[in-house]
C-alpha cells in the first residue's frame, strides 16, 4: 500500500447523496479514471464558493469493490470559509474536478496492536483503516466519539462490522474518552491513529509526548479544519515588502498573501508541515495556532505560525480594552 501524492486531476459525478447525521451528507462520487484509495486516502475538489473557485480535502470512507466509487462524509463547517456548504449544496448528477485518491495519512500494517481515534468528522479519515485492520484480523480498538447521537455519522455501519472492537462515547452523556488513562495503558507495540477536532487532537498528542513512548507510533490527521476561536477578519503585513492584506473569514493567511502576489512557500496546506512558516514581528490579539506541527512550547511562544491555517483573532483577552478594529500580525517570511 504505498503511499502516493502525486495529484491526477479527473472528473467525478456525483451518483448519489444522503444524510448522514445532523450536519454531515454521505456523498458517493463516481471517478472517470479509477483509481486505488489506500486506508487513510483523501481527495481534492474544486467547488465555487462565494464566486471563486476554490480546493478542498476530504477523506475516502469507502470505495466500491470495481474502485470507481469514492464515498465521502462531509461537514457543513460552522463559521465555513465557503467550501463545505458548496459541497453540501451539489446535486446528484453534478460533475466537478477531483484528485484521484491522495494519501498523506498511510495505515502502517504490522503492528502488534492498534488504538483507532476518532472525533466528529474525523471517523472519516479512520473509518477505512479500521475495516481493513478487521479484514486482516489486527488486534484493534476503535474510539469514536461525537457531541451527541444526532451527531455521530455512520455509527450503524460501524456498530456492525466492528461490534466489540468499537467503543462510542458522547459528549451528552458526558462520557468522554479518558486519555491520560488510555496512553497509560499502552506500550511500544501498539500505533495510535487519531483524526479529530483540535482540541481532542491536541490534548492526545501532549499526553503522548508526556509519556515514554515512541513518537513515530502517534499518527495522525488534521485536515486543519477547526481551532480555539471562531475565525475572525485580521489584517497581515509584511514591512519588508510594503504588503498590507485584509484575511477574510472565508480565506486562510497563506491564501490571502498569495491572492497579494507575495511568493510563498507551502506544501501540505494542513498545518502539518511546516513548510508554510512566517515569522512574527509585531502582533495585535493573539494566535489561533491550529497546526500540528509546532510544539507547545513553540506555540507559547508565538515566534512563528504556520499560515495554512492558523489564524490571529482579538478574542479573550487578545487585545488591550481600548483596542480597536481587528487584529493584526506583522510577519517575515521565510
Ligand atoms: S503548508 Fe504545511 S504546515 Fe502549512
Amino acid at each position: 500500500m504505498a503511499a502516493t501524492n502525486i495529484e491526477v486531476w479527473q472528473q467525478g459525478e456525483i451518483i448519489e447523496i444522503s444524510q448522514a447525521a445532523n450536519d454531515i451528507k454521505k456523498i458517493v462520487i463516481r471517478q472517470s479514471k479509477p483509481a486505488k484509495a489506500d486506508p487513510g486516502s483523501h481527495i481534492d475538489l474544486m467547488v465555487k464558493a462565494n464566486g471563486e473557485m476554490v480546493r478542498r480535502s476530504y477523506s475516502v470512507v469507502s470505495q466500491s469493490e470495481d474502485l470507481k466509487d469514492l464515498t465521502l462524509g462531509v461537514f457543513l463547517v460552522p463559521n465555513s470559509r465557503g467550501g463545505s456548504i458548496a459541497v453540501h449544496e451539489l446535486n446528484v448528477g453534478d460533475q466537478l474536478d477531483i484528485t484521484q485518491p491522495l494519501q498523506n495519512f498511510p495505515l502502517r500494517v504490522g503492528a502488534e496492536r492498534y488504538v483507532l481515534i476518532a472525533g466528529g468528522i474525523g471517523v472519516t479519515a479512520i473509518m477505512a483503516m479500521a475495516a481493513v485492520l478487521k479484514r486482516i484480523g489486527a488486534n484493534y480498538t476503535l474510539m469514536y466519539a461525537a457531541r451527541s447521537r444526532d451527531a455521530m455519522a455512520f455509527r450503524e455501519e460501524l456498530e456492525a462490522l466492528h461490534g466489540e472492537n468499537l467503543q462510542i462515547f458522547f459528549d451528552e452523556d458526558k462520557n468522554f474518552i479518558q486519555i491520560p488513562e488510555l496512553i497509560a495503558s499502552l506500550d511500544d507495540n501498539t500505533e495510535l491513529y487519531i483524526c479529530g477536532p483540535i482540541r481532542l487532537m491536541d490534548a492526545v498528542r501532549r499526553t503522548w509526548l508526556d509519556s515514554e513512548l515512541e513518537n513515530t507510533n502517534l499518527r495522525f490527521e488534521t485536515f486543519g479544519a477547526s481551532g480555539w476561536y471562531d475565525p475572525e477578519e485580521f489584517i497581515v503585513r509584511i514591512p519588508a515588502k510594503n504588503v498590507e492584506v485584509l484575511v477574510n473569514k472565508q480565506h486562510s493567511m497563506l491564501e490571502a498573501l498569495e491572492a497579494a502576489g507575495v511568493d510563498m512557500l507551502s506544501d501540505c496546506r494542513k498545518g502539518e508541515c511546516g513548510l508554510c512558516e512566517v515569522r512574527v514581528l509585531n502582533l495585535k490579539g493573539r494566535v489561533d495556532h491550529r497546526d500540528v506541527f509546532y510544539s507547545e512550547r513553540q506555540k507559547e511562544e508565538n515566534e512563528k505560525i504556520s499560515c495554512c491555517v492558523s489564524r490571529i483573532v482579538t478574542s479573550e483577552s487578545g487585545l488591550a480594552a481600548d483596542a480597536s478594529g481587528p487584529a493584526l500580525v506583522e510577519i517575515v517570511t521565510t
